[in-house]
């Protein structure tokens, strides 16, 4: 069956001293955690987390990749050199991303078959705005955007790869989805990748929440049928914190 997956998206936080200390400090905490542990870091700290994880059971990810694996893409980074310095996992559509530097369906949907041919493992996120769940299109826009996203993906390579549901307004505000409503987006995208594809990669694919996941709220999201893990900002930034969420089920 599916392992969960408990994800750390720093975003644009921490220097490369302050990446090791925390990686130092995590190690012996989640050495015997039953998930997957993964931290984004910040790509000029990855060179850091990666030499402060090593012998540990975390994984150093990414927070984005472009969809060419070379040329004239200023500040960009090349899915191809995440492969090469022994990256696995990229976030791919984060909403921040799409929100402050244009991303679209059909840059994400780039990307993450860029990530995929590079044999990394993209994690897409999706999710609605508080304007459009008071709009009743929570459904629609999570269909649309997941759709969009696995486009020209086959069916072996999206049962290996991770969605993120991420409902915006639950970003970083303290405001979590309630376990039951996040396990029905969940469900749906599930539902989607079912009739996208079939059951089998429909009970394959991980699929994540985020959005103001944090120790207390942890425990009663995982034990939710459709959610496979999370995808952390705010509460992956500390070693307490984000021991306590990768040792949910301790
Ligand atoms: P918070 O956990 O800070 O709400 O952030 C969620 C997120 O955007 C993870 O990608």
């Amino acid at each position: 069956m599916r392992k969960p997956i408990m994800a750390g998206n720093w975003k644009m936080n921490k220097t490369p001293d302050e990446t090791k200390a925390m990686i130092t400090a995590l190690a012996p905490e989640i050495e015997d955690a039953d998930c997957t542990v993964i931290l984004c870091t910040p790509a000029v700290c990855i060179s850091a987390a990666q030499e402060a994880a090593k012998g540990s059971n975390i994984q150093i990810g990414a927070q984005n990749c472009h969809f060419e694996n070379s040329g004239a893409y200023t500040a960009e980074t090349s899915p191809a050199t995440l492969k090469a310095i022994g990256i696995q996992y990229v976030i791919v559509g984060h909403s921040e991303r799409r929100q402050y530097f244009a991303e679209t369906d059909e840059t994400v949907n780039l990307r993450a078959k860029a990530a995929l041919s590079n044999g990394l493992t993209p994690i897409i996120c999706v999710g609605e705005s508080l304007a459009q769940r008071e709009a009743g299109v929570t459904e629609t826009l999570v269909r649309y955007q997941t759709t969009a996203a696995l486009s020209g993906i086959s069916a072996e390579d999206a049962a290996s790869l991770v969605i993120a549901y991420e409902p915006i307004w639950a970003i970083g505000t303290g405001k979590t989805a309630t376990a039951e409503d996040a396990n029905v987006v969940c469900g749906y995208i599930r539902s989607q990748i079912a009739d996208l594809y079939n059951k089998q990669v429909a009970d394959a694919i991980v699929i994540q929440y985020g959005g103001s996941v944090n120790p207390k709220n942890v425990k009663e999201l995982m034990s939710m049928e459709n959610i496979d893990g999370g995808l952390v900002g705010g509460a992956s930034l500390t070693a307490e914190n984000f021991s306590q969420l990768a040792n949910y089920n301790k």
